[in-house]
């Protein structure tokens, strides 16, 4: 880790082996981190603070494990065959294996979305319940979550006239902002966002975008993009990553200064890795 994110990631002040969320400076810290597929190694020795707030973009070529990172990052890659890591990972002062028996838990700090928009067979208004299936909530008050987090993911003026319409008629734009919606009715501290607009058109892409900026205001997201224009318009921080080691990070002006290792300039400016 560079000096300056050094300075930008003070030191988590623990009591015992949980932190006060008032404390913390970073949503995630990966230690040592190494993920495999079989015998495969895919990432190796990976050590990275993530800022409790802001967007977090992981850059890098495909195959790179910027998937596995962030699917490891809330243990759905638990659920893959011949998945493991070694190594630790923390989430708001807590380790993600040993403190949280309960995944469910986990990945309700820990919200995540995909690059296809993932909606149920169903309704708006349902899809967004199917978020709330873990609490016990009065229908009033899911009332009032749903609508909260639809106006929070920018949706709400466009769906609150169709909450009752299929899920599937919505446009993809419009889909893949109610997946975040889904994610943010549990209150979630991260948001992970797995090239969120890869499948959608330039135009929704930016009110995604736009999204995301805001919502990095109050919590942490951590966003893949193959996008680097992209990277430039929303990212805080931003990590370049090849063949499962990071190669370079920074704020978002190093990283499009000419300050940057001759790596990450190649590879921003001409889209192009010679790693
Ligand atoms: N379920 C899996 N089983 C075996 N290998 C996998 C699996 N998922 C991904 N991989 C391999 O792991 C490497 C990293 O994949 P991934 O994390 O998806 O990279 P990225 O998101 O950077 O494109 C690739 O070589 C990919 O083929
Ligand atoms: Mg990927």
């Amino acid at each position: 880790m560079t000096a300056e994110n050094t300075a930008s990631h003070l030191t988590l002040i623990e009591t015992g082996s949980q932190a006060h969320p008032e404390e913390l400076t970073s949503s995630i810290q990966i230690d040592g981190f190494s993920a495999y597929y079989g015998k495969n190694c895919i990432i190796s020795g990976l050590t990275l603070d993530i800022a409790h707030k802001g967007v977090t973009c992981l850059l890098g070529p495909s195959g790179t494990g910027k998937s596995t990172l962030l699917r490891w990052l809330n243990r759905i890659n638990e659920e893959t065959e011949n998945a493991s890591f070694t190594g630790r990972i923390k989430t708001l002062g807590l380790d993600i294996m040993e403190d949280y028996p309960d995944v469910t838990e986990l990945r309700r700090q820990i919200g995540m979305v995909f690059q296809q928009p993932c909606v149920f067979p169903c309704s708006v208004y349902d899809n967004m319940l199917m978020g709330l299936r873990h609490l016990k909530l009065s229908k009033a008050e899911a009332r009032e979550t749903i609508k909260g987090s639809l106006k929070r993911a920018a949706l709400w003026d466009e769906v609150a006239h169709r909450l009752e319409a299929p899920a599937i008629s919505l446009s993809l734009g419009q889909q893949q902002r109610l997946c975040i919606a889904r994610a943010l009715v549990l209150k979630p501290k991260v948001l992970l966002l797995d090239e969120p607009t890869a499948s959608i058109d330039p135009i929704s892409s930016r009110a995604i975008e736009d999204l995301v900026v805001a919502l990095g205001e109050t919590i942490s997201i951590v966003m893949v993009t193959h996008n680097i224009a992209q990277t430039k318009r929303v990212a805080d921080h931003v990590v370049f990553m090849c063949d499962g080691k990071i190669v370079e990070q920074g704020s978002r002006n190093h990283m499009f200064s000419l300050r940057t290792c001759d790596k990450t300039r190649t590879y921003i400016t001409e889209e192009f890795c010679d790693c």
